[in-house]
């Protein structure tokens, strides 16, 4: 597996994303909780380091499972949490962005993780809950850079972020990696990802696969067929393929589809293949 820096941390560049192993829609437990402990220990297993979470999913539920499942955790394992948001009883996301709200964030991710201290924590901006929106972000990152100063964090990062916030966060403290919406149809990002990958920086799509509605395109599956692969694996195949500094972190809560995912990572598009697929975002 090829790898990239998240700081000083070493990551394989396909993860995994855990917010699939909450219950419907991101709350409450798991539909098949034996399952989604599975799925996590087979990840790690087959080589994942890098898993993507949040204590508002569930809300608890998936820090909690991957503790359950992985503490221990390996020396090489990084864990990607993110802050910023609650949840409603209703499952709705709150935004929660004051330095109180984000300091108790930080320790509720460390109380159901069982760590001393985040590898990365995202600042999940919520200018905007749907997508990134302009809005200044100075107090966020100097919490969060205090926090960091506290031996808390070790990484800071930012989640559904305009270029000009990751520009302003830069400035303030290190950014580590960014995560935002990104794959083969929704590509708003294709500027900011070349711009991070010229400084080092990573980017981590959300929604690889497409999100809670999977993609769907006549051309990813007619090259999939072709490739004698998964539209799924395509896809993923493609974001590796479309810039070095892409880490992926694929959802499911499924031991079949995690390794067909992982199975990805060996996936080489041919020249055209890129090409038709590039073509899947001019025509959605
Ligand atoms: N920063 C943010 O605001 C933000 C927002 C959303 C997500 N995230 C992070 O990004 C990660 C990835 O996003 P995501 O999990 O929402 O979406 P995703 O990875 O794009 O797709 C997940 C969906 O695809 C299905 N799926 C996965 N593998 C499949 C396969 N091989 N074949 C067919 N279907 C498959 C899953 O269902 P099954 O469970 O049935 O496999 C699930 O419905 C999340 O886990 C989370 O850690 C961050």
């Amino acid at each position: 597996m090829s790898t990239f820096q998240l700081g000083d941390l070493t990551v394989n560049r396909m993860g995994y994303g855990a917010m699939q192993l909450a219950g419907p829609h991101v709350f409450g437990p798991p539909q098949d909780r034996a399952q989604a402990l599975a799925v996590l220990r087979e990840a790690v297993a087959s080589g994942v380091n890098h898993i993507d979470t949040s204590d508002f999913y569930g809300p608890h539920v998936t820090n909690q499972l991957i503790r359950e499942a992985l503490h221990p955790y390996r020396d090489d394992l990084t864990i990607v949490t993110k802050i910023g948001a609650l949840r409603g009883s209703d499952a709705s996301w709150l935004p929660a962005q004051s330095p109180a709200q984000l300091e108790a964030a930080v320790h509720d991710n460390l109380r159901n993780l069982g760590l001393d201290v985040l590898d990365v924590v995202n600042m999940r901006l919520m200018f905007d809950v749907m997508g990134p929106a302009e809005g200044d972000v100075e107090a966020l990152i100097t919490k969060l850079a205090e926090l960091r100063e506290r031996g808390l964090i070790r990484h800071i990062g930012l989640s559904n972020a305009t270029a000009a916030q990751v520009r302003q966060a830069r400035g303030i403290a290190p950014i580590v990696c960014v995560q935002n919406q990104y794959n083969l149809v929704h590509r708003h990002d294709d500027a900011l990802i070349d711009e991070l990958a010229r400084d080092g920086i990573a980017y981590v799509p959300f929604f690889p696969l497409g999100g809670f509605t999977p993609l769907q395109s006549s051309q990813l599956a007619e090259v999939a067929a072709q490739l004698a692969a998964t539209p799924m694996q395509v896809a993923l195949a493609w974001l590796l393929q479309r810039s070095p500094n892409i880490l992926l972190i694929p959802g499911t809560s499924s031991v079949a589809h995690l390794r067909q995912n992982l199975a990805a990572d060996k996936l080489v598009l041919p020249a055209a293949a890129v090409a038709r697929l590039n073509g899947v975002a001019a025509s959605a």
